[in-house]
């Protein structure tokens, strides 16, 4: 039996389907190409737009599926989403990037779900009958897309900040969520094994319960563990298009929903590794760890209690840094926020003037979503040479004259190795508290994304320079062409 969408069979079928499947064929490679154009820094824009043109060809070439009975719905999901996803893109600000791809990863990963219910529906309403393969990767579709949605929709949330980061679980949580898990599975294994009765409120049940499902596996995942959790839901997503392309016999689909599955799995791996977490360990067992059964504390770290923060200005930073030699640059979150990376340009372009060697320091999770500072910086055209991966410029800190940090705060938190019960513990850091002198650029004192104090700022070698990163780094530019 063949699914309705697509004959995939390359031997028989029209010419159409041959020409519609050579189509498919060189989308898939561009989509290839254009992933690796997007590992370095210098080729990604490239890597975009050949990927993008990948999709252009893919979706041509699937109008031409005689399978197609109207173009009237095309047309209005057309009409509704193009514009809607055209100017999304073109509004958001660099800081909601994140939230904005956890949003568009959940709606893809519904999509998915849509699609794979009404293909079990189309099978089951006209009576032929589904078979095995067809509603296994139906179902499985709709289960792993269903969480995958409603878990990237609390994602977007907690990124937004419209519901708080911290973990939010409830008593008994992980037997909740296999339940949820082992009911989903339950109600799909049942649909397999009987047959000739109404799927419709035992496959919506499945939705429903997969659903909720998601919701709870993102919900008591909280702070520094974001990025696993959004990498995994990315991997879902690609994993829950390939089943459905399974299901519609879609070949373009298959080999697309395994190229992020793949590579978002790939990322979960190397964003866990970053954390030296275990992914086990974050999906499965944070839930409220270190948190004493659901909410963080406000200080990971040691008290505060005694200790001091030594402020310092603009033109003290200024003179400190151009009589160094070193200087390394650490930019975080708050680099985005301000939109200082043009900014941090000119100062380290004033300093290398007077001779000073500059570097930034890149941590993996550092900002919102993976390769963050390498997008900001690359934006004001910082030379590639100049970022050091974490591992490459810790052991040049304790060399640095300066250490100079621009909105970075839990990635810089000396907490991660000196306090057990932290909940960033264990995660590398960035070791700026080795550097001679550290300058700490932030508005106030507040946490960074983890919901935990800095004892970086209480350390006698700390100076903290107040105020948003953009203008103070402004005046210290100033400064610096006064010294
Ligand atoms: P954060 O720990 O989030 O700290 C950012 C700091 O920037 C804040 O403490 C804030 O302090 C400061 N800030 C905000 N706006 C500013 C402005 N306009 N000018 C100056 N400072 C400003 O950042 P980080 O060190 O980059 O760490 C990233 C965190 O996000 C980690 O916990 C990481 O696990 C998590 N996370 C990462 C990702 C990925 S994939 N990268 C995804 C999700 C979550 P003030 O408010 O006092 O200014």
């Amino acid at each position: 039996m063949t699914a309705p969408l697509i004959a995939s069979s390359v031997g028989g079928g029209t010419t159409t389907e041959h020409i519609i499947n050579v189509a498919y064929l060189v989308a898939v490679i561009l989509f290839i190409v254009g992933l690796k154009k997007l590992t370095s820094p210098t080729t990604a824009r490239q890597g975009n737009m050949i990927a993008g043109l990948g999709m252009v060809i893919a979706l041509i070439a699937t109008l031409f599926l005689e399978e197609i009975v109207t173009y009237e719905w095309i047309a209005l999901g057309t009409i509704l989403g193009a514009p809607i996803g055209y100017f999304s893109a073109k509004k958001v600000k660099m800081t909601s990037m994140p939230e904005m791809v956890a949003l568009f990863n959940g709606v893809g990963g519904g999509a998915v779900a849509l699609i794979a219910l009404s293909e079990y529906f189309h099978w089951t309403d006209t009576g032929a009958g589904i078979t095995t393969d067809v509603e296994v990767a139906s179902l499985f579709s709709l289960i792993i897309g269903s969480i995958s949605f409603w878990g990237s929709v609390v994602a977007f949330l907690k990124l937004s900040e419209r519901i708080s980061g911290r973990p939010i679980a409830l008593p008994g949580q992980k037997l909740i969520n296999a339940a949820l898990f082992l009911g989903a599975i339950g109600i799909a294994g049942y649909l397999l094994v009987s047959s000739g009765m109404d799927p419709y409120s035992y496959t919506i049940g499945i939705a429903v319960l997969a659903g909720v499902l998601g919701l709870f596996f993102v919900l008591p995942i909280g702070g520094a563990d974001m990025p696993v959790v959004i990498s995994t839901l990315n991997a879902m997503t690609g994993l829950a298009a390939a089943a459905a392309g399974f299901a519609l016999g879609n070949s373009a689909l298959i080999v697309a929903g395994m190229i992020v599955g793949a590579s978002g799995t790939i990322l979960t791996n190397l964003m866990a590794v970053a954390m030296n977490r275990t992914i086990a360990g974050v999906l499965f067992g944070s839930f409220g760890a270190g948190t004493g059964g659901g909410t963080a504390p406000a200080g990971g770290g040691a008290s505060r209690e005694g200790a001091t923060v030594r402020s310092t200005d603009a033109a003290s930073a200024a003179i400190l840094m151009a009589y160094a030699q070193n200087v390394i640059v650490v930019p975080g979150y708050g680099l985005a926020v301000a939109q200082a990376q043009h900014t941090v340009r000119e100062m380290a372009d004033e300093l290398e003037s007077k001779g000073v060697t500059v570097k930034y320091a890149i941590h993996p999770v550092a900002g919102r979503m993976p390769g963050h500072m390498n997008v900001l910086l690359a934006e004001a055209d910082v030379p590639y040479d100049q970022l050091v991966e974490m591992d490459d410029i810790n052991p040049e800190f304790e060399r640095a004259d300066v250490a100079i940090v621009v909105g970075a705060n839990d990635v810089t938190n000396p907490a991660a190795k000196n306090s057990p019960d932290s909940p960033i513990y264990g995660m590398p850091i960035l070791e700026v508290d080795q550097a001679h002198n550290v300058i700490v650029l932030k508005r106030g004192m507040s946490s960074g994304y983890a919901g935990i104090e800095n004892e970086l700022y209480y350390d006698p070698k700390t100076q903290m320079l107040f105020g948003d990163a953009k203008d103070s780094l402004s005046e210290v530019v100033q400064e610096l062409k006064n010294v």
